[in-house]
């Protein structure tokens, strides 16, 4: 193991400063005020300076710490529960990861999808517990934004079987709302570790990876774990260049493929992003939908012009067609 040294203690406050003022501020104030807490503390920083790099980081630490009852006050609180409780804590942070699994992201997926005439094969890389693999079991609430949620401004579709416990509520900008749920024949997903929805502690953890005052995002998650679990998604554990062509020559004759993502690529490095990039262009038979932060894949963020605001970028084979809301809440056509 490298020694520490006063670089990584700097860089460490930093991450939690950043973390603190740019990712928890506005959306959650108890991330922020214990982000804040953390990048001045000597000795939770001396603490978390053990772990190993990755495992550093604050979305991690708090959702452990949730995820073992340090409860929400504030940050003096944390403090004092994190020095009692550092073993169980830490082991938690060496064991477990950020693999966040939202729901809400098929709404942005769906007008890709629902424009596919034949049955569908879903295949999901970095699947987490694979709750983006049921954009057929959803019901959608799409709302144009400049009028306002009036009745012929707002488009809704339901499952075949009718209004389903997961409702996305997605607001659309310089789009048309998608005028069906599409047929899925087939769905897998790759994960380096699938998490199972109908485990109860791996549930708790999905759980505890939402942040503090997302309720919202807390009750699609149940709702949307009780679909999966009634039919569990088939996972496959392994690095995504590895499996997904194994996984592709798996799917049924007579459907379409299509090979998507979502908030993924960032795990892993630019040059395999690229390969995997390369292998999808490559791949005729296949969709290939990404949904990623607008520097991960340079090739398709670089298609857009103008500000972000922490939107990602939705390609389709390679070709800009949105900017969307990291949780699925907007769709911005270009
Ligand atoms: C932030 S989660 C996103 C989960 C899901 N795509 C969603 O949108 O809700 C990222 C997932 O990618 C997985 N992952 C990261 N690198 C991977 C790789 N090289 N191969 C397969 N999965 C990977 C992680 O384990 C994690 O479950």
């Amino acid at each position: 193991m490298q020694p520490i040294t006063e670089l990584d203690a700097e860089t460490l406050r930093d991450h939690y400063r950043k973390f603190s003022r740019y990712e928890a501020v506005g959306t959650s104030p108890v991330y922020a005020t214990w982000a804040a807490g953390v990048a001045e503390d000597d000795d939770v920083i001396n603490l978390l300076l053990t772990l190993p790099k990755p495992k550093r980081q604050a979305n991690l630490l708090f959702a452990a710490a949730r995820h073992l009852g340090a409860g929400e006050g504030g940050y003096e609180r944390l403090r004092a529960w994190l020095l009692e409780h550092w073993g169980a804590t830490r082991e938690l942070m060496l064991t477990r990861s950020t693999q966040t699994n939202e729901a809400g992201r098929c709404a942005v997926l769906l007008p890709a999808l629902a424009r596919i005439e034949r049955p569908l094969s879903l295949i999901e890389v970095g699947a987490s517990a694979g709750l983006c693999l049921y954009p057929d079991r959803y019901s959608y609430t799409y709302r144009r934004d400049h009028a306002g949620p009036t009745e012929s401004e707002t488009v809704t579709l339901h499952p075949r079987t009718g209004p389903s416990g997961v409702d996305l509520d997605c607001q659309l900008i310089n789009a048309a709302a998608p005028d069906r749920l599409p047929e899925v024949a087939w769905r897998a997903g790759i994960d380096l570790n699938p998490l199972d929805v109908t485990d109860a502690d791996q549930r708790k953890w999905l759980n505890s990876l939402i942040w503090r005052e997302h309720d919202a995002r807390r009750e699609r998650l149940s709702a949307a774990a009780e679909i999966a679990a009634a039919e569990p998604p088939r996972l496959v554990a392994g690095d995504l260049l590895e499996a997904i062509e194994p996984l592709i020559a798996e799917a049924p004759a007579g459907t379409q493929v299509v090979v998507f993502h979502s908030a993924v690529l960032a795990y892993v490095s630019p040059d395999e992003r690229e390969r995997f990039a390369e292998l999808m262009t490559s791949r005729h038979d296949v969709l290939w939908i990404s949904n990623e932060g607008g520097g991960v894949l340079p090739g398709i963020g670089g298609q857009v012009t103008g500000t972000l605001d922490g939107r990602f970028v939705l390609g389709v084979n390679g070709e800009a067609i949105a900017l969307t809301g990291p949780h699925g809440q907007s769709y911005e056509g270009l």
